[in-house]
């Protein structure tokens, strides 16, 4: 069994000091340690992300990543999205409006998706936005409205 060392992670712009052993993902040091339970576990395999968060700005599957692998670098998660006053990111503002979610259990990796797609430049047509937003699986079928809270966001940020 290994042993817990230290390990120092910047997430949402604040420095957490937390001990884990190296084999702990970096989904499980935010959902279990550092207490962010808005990043979501579907799979833990890569295959839906649910567990989407930003490192350096990059979308990154945090179930994939190590915890150990992101020290030294900025970590986002949906808790960080929303503006220090409380007010939502445009994105989180179009999920809302477009009714993209039902349970809401694959929105928190949805929507740290779409920041990025936006932000990549892959939501340019609504084809486009379907094809870089298909690493999210939904299970309750709000991909239309998915799209359309994409599109009206990228336009937002146009
Ligand atoms: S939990 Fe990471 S991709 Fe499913
Ligand atoms: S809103 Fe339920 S899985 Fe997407």
């Amino acid at each position: 069994m290994a042993h817990p060392r230290p390990v120092e992670l910047q997430i949402n712009g604040e420095a957490f000091a937390l001990r884990l052993e190296p084999r702990v993902t970096l989904l499980d040091a935010l959902r279990e340690h550092a207490g962010l339970t808005g990043t979501k576990k579907g799979c833990d395999q890569g295959q839906c992300g649910a567990c989407t968060v930003h490192v350096d700005g990059e979308r990154v599957l945090a179930c994939l990543t190590l915890a150990v692998q992101v020290e030294g670098r900025e970590v986002t998660t949906i808790e960080g999205l929303a503006a220090a006053d409380g007010t939502l990111d445009r994105v989180q503002r179009a999920f809302i409006e477009e009714d993209a979610f039902q349970c809401g259990y694959c929105t928190p990796g949805q929507i740290m998706s779409a920041v990025a797609c936006i932000r990549e430049g892959h939501a340019g047509s609504d084809d486009e936005i379907r094809e870089f937003m298909a690493g999210n699986l939904c299970r309750c079928g709000a991909y239309p409205n998915i799209v359309a809270a994409v599109r009206r966001a990228a336009e937002e940020a146009a």
